[in-house]
């Protein structure tokens, strides 16, 4: 079916169904584009937990959609496709952090928003990237802290902030095999263009960087800049964005140009199976809600 029939199919089923569609800022641009919002893990979260509406169609991966669910439980939250994770969250059990927890039982942990909602529930505090600094500068210096799933996010925040964590041993595919020789590559390149990356990215590859920004930190980066050029270091999805948003500012991905499959697998075609069929629904019992919905709200509530 061509993209327009299927926007206006889209178009007529969303008034139908009263549904909201939240998209993260790396699928594809023309899910972007039907989206209510794009935004990023943080954003995505705080649009979740204030909608009054009772059918979220979420357009990213698992974690972010179990997330919404967790702040909106009331609401039916469907993914368009189920096979759409996050291999990173997926590197952290509830398991592994309760025998943790068993080692460190004075250590506060903190956990990722890229976690799975069974995760979130033995965790004190989640972050996302937009405000991992802020969440740990929040726990007393005297408290030790376990910090999953992401070594790299980790390690990026224990070096700014200069505490040590003791740090998961997850990372994201995606930006963990970006290494400091394409920086060095682009720079060369485009020697005037700030390099702006994701701080899942390693430290060899942050401190070369101009910035190591959240999707949404690098938006507004990039929006408030005099430069007229950068390079991206995350998903090359948000390029979609930067474009439409800065018509006179220029974009270089690094090379090769970072992909997550998962975000890629939302489409126009499953956007409208979801609201079609109403799948695939996000189920978790309320016990688990309850749970794992503490963690994210004690995120929200640091100041
Ligand atoms: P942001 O919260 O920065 O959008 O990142 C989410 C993510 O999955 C990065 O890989
Ligand atoms: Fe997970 Fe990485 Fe994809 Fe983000 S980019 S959803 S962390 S695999």
């Amino acid at each position: 079916m061509p993209n327009a029939e299927l926007i206006k199919k889209i178009n007529e089923l969303r008034k139908i169904r009263n549904a909201v569609i939240l998209a993260h800022n790396y699928v594809a641009g023309e899910v972007q584009d039907i989206a209510d919002f794009t935004g990023d893990s943080l954003e995505l979260s705080i649009k979740a937990a204030a909608t009054k509406a009772p059918v979220i169609v979420f357009c990213g991966v698992s974690f972010m959609a179990e997330t919404a669910k967790l702040l909106a439980p009331e609401s039916t939250v469907l993914l368009p496709e189920l096979s759409a994770g996050c291999p990173m969250a997926d590197m952290a059990s509830a398991d592994a952090v309760r025998k943790l927890r068993a080692e460190h039982p004075d250590a506060v942990f903190v956990a990722y928003v890229n976690t799975t909602a069974a995760v979130k529930a033995e965790v004190d505090i989640c972050c996302t990237s937009a405000n991992a600094e802020k969440i740990v500068a929040s726990i007393p210096a005297d408290k030790e802290i376990v910090f999953l799933p992401d070594q790299n996010l980790g390690a990026n925040v224990a070096k700014k902030l200069q505490r040590q964590m003791i740090l998961y041993p997850g990372y994201c595919p995606t930006h963990h095999r970006i290494d400091p020789a394409q920086l060095e590559a682009a720079r060369k390149q485009y020697p005037d263009s700030p390099i702006v990356v994701h701080p899942e990215c390693p430290v060899a590859v942050t401190a070369l960087a101009d910035a190591a920004l959240s999707t949404g930190g690098m938006l507004k980066y990039i929006r408030e800049s005099d430069a007229e050029s950068f390079v991206i270091g995350t998903e090359s999805g948000i390029i979609h964005r930067l474009r439409k948003e800065n018509p006179d500012k220029e974009f270089y991905a690094l090379a090769p140009a970072p992909r997550c499959p998962n975000m890629k697998k939302i489409s126009l075609e499953n956007v409208l199976e979801a609201l079609e069929q109403m799948r695939y629904q996000v189920e978790l019992p309320q016990a688990l809600i309850e749970r794992a919905r503490l963690p994210i709200e004690r995120m929200l509530a640091v100041k």
